[in-house]
């Protein structure tokens, strides 16, 4: 797909039928997040893949607003080890690292055909503890990771309404030339 179109075309997926997605795919879109820029190269993420049916589905109980989880073939946990990232003007880094890294991974997948849909609502204590995360990591997002149905359930229409998400405010209310 051309760029603009990758762009465009990129959005929160909650609806996946149930088909495997290709290795070669999940290779491509980690290779794309391992090529991201990060606080002087430190690089200082970490991607889980999860696919493990049952591990998917206590991830999913993780969060009420995001239960629908427990439907999605593949989970991607990003998570960043703040010593390994900086920290300037009371800006930790290791989560903006990580955010890009994540957001090219989820361009990446748009790419391939694939739908994700970034995930912030969820318990880290209780992420760390299924997925024995180390206690000196974060886990700044998840996102599934696999083919959109073409039905939308009831909780996608929903996320959908709440959150107008096909809206976008225009260029005059966030952008300033020169001065604020
Ligand atoms: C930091 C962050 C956290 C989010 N957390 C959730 C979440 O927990 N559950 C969910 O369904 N969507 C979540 N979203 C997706 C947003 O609702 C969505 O990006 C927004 O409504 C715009 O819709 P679009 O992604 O389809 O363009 C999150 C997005 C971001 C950037």
């Amino acid at each position: 797909m051309e760029f603009e179109g990758v762009i465009r075309s990129r959005k929160s997926i909650r609806d996946y039928i149930n088909r495997k997605v290709e290795d070669e795919k999940i290779n491509f879109v980690l290779e794309c997040a391992r090529l991201a820029p990060s606080w002087t190269n430190k690089q200082c993420w970490q991607f889980i893949v999860v696919k493990d049916k049952k591990i998917i589905k206590d991830l999913s109980k993780t969060s009420i607003i995001n239960r629908w989880l427990k439907n999605v073939p593949v989970i991607i946990v990003a998570c960043g080890d703040p010593k390994k990232s900086g920290f300037r003007n009371d800006i930790d880094y290791f989560i903006v690292d990580v955010s890009i890294a994540l957001e090219h991974l989820v361009l990446a997948a748009t790419d391939k055909g694939l739908g994700t849909c970034w995930i912030g609502g969820f318990n880290e204590k209780k992420v760390k503890e299924i997925l024995e995360i180390p206690e000196n990591i974060r886990v700044i997002a998840l996102t599934p990771l696999g083919y959109a149905a073409e039905r939308k359930r009831f909780v996608g229409k929903l996320a959908k309404i709440v959150t107008q998400s096909n809206k976008r405010k225009s260029l005059v209310k966030m952008i300033h030339i020169n001065r604020w």
